[in-house]
């Protein structure tokens, strides 16, 4: 596997391999990787002739400082992952050099970030718009790899390149969660013993409230699984939405869309998490 830090040279070298008529499979990722993350290589491995992950620990889409400064970084063992996956590029540039004109542009996707992430963490999809939109340009990939986990960021990034005509094909890929249901994510190593084993309450509040809307309605069915929720004194839920799954807005009736989202984000300690399921 090559590896590479500077913007130069992985815009020379995918450059090259496009020059082959190779076709570029793109994971764009934080690192401290999992096997959701490794699912999304092996599926770019699958479709294209050469894959590249990025790891980058993004500073422009952390709201929280701490957030961004105990996010575990753990480059070595990801690049043995990543090798061992079969992976052909790793990039993992510095933020220095990523920002280093200090970026003016901002974006604003309108009601798809006025809920949820986009509402409770000021500035982070500029962040992540800002770093992605870098990232395609660089690596100029035929395909981009992304989880289901981030719900909307992936609608927030097939905006983006659909506004600004980049060249590629996003693919979305399902959540793989842990054994007991916990999505898996880069932020469960800093959960403590106790918090790791109440976190699959998480997902299982998901199922409750599909059973419950089932026979209920959407308000009734989120205060009751709230109430579930509430159980668990370590569990502070920042919100629990039932969305379109397309423009991610709250739908008062499931039969109003075609495809609905349930969609949380709680905290357990200092830890935040983020869970989805699609009906
Ligand atoms: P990160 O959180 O590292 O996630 C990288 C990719 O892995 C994302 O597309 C995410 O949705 C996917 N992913 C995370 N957990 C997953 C799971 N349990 N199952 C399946 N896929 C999962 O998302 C980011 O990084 C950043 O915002 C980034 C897009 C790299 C921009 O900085």
């Amino acid at each position: 596997m090559l590896q590479f830090s500077s913007l130069v040279e992985i815009r020379n070298h995918t450059e090259a391999l496009r020059r082959q008529g190779l076709s570029i499979g793109f994971v764009p990722t934080m690192g401290a990787l999992h096997e959701g993350h490794l699912s999304l290589i092996r599926a770019a491995k699958s479709q294209n002739d050469v894959v590249v992950c990025s790891v980058f620990v993004n500073p422009a889409q952390f709201n929280n400082p701490d957030d961004y400064r105990l996010y575990p970084r753990l480059l070595e063992k990801d690049g043995q992952m990543l090798a061992q996956e079969g992976c052909d590029v790793l990039f993992a540039p510095l933020a220095e050099e990523m920002y280093k004109h200090k970026a003016k542009l901002t974006f604003d996707f309108g009601d798809l970030e006025r809920v949820m992430e986009g509402a409770h963490r000021p500035g982070h999809f500029n962040g992540v718009a800002t770093v992605v939109s870098k990232l395609f340009h660089l690596v100029a990939p035929h395909q981009a790899f992304f989880g289901q986990k981030d719900l909307q960021q992936f609608a927030i990034i097939q905006q983006l390149v659909l506004d600004l005509n980049f060249d590629l094909e996003l693919v979305c890929y399902p959540i793989i969660r842990e054994e007991d249901g916990l999505a898996m994510s880069s932020r469960n190593r800093r959960l403590s013993p106790e918090q790791r084993a109440v976190a699959p309450r998480l997902y299982q509040a998901l199922q409750v409230l599909e059973e419950k809307l089932a026979t209920q309605p959407v308000a009734q069915a989120k205060e009751e699984t709230e109430a579930f929720l509430a159980a668990f004194p370590e569990i502070r839920v920042e919100y629990l939405e039932v969305v379109d799954a397309q423009s991610l807005q709250p739908v008062e009736q499931v039969e109003e869309s075609e495809k609905v989202a349930l969609c949380l984000a709680a905290f357990l300690g200092e830890v935040r998490l983020i869970d989805n399921i699609l009906l």
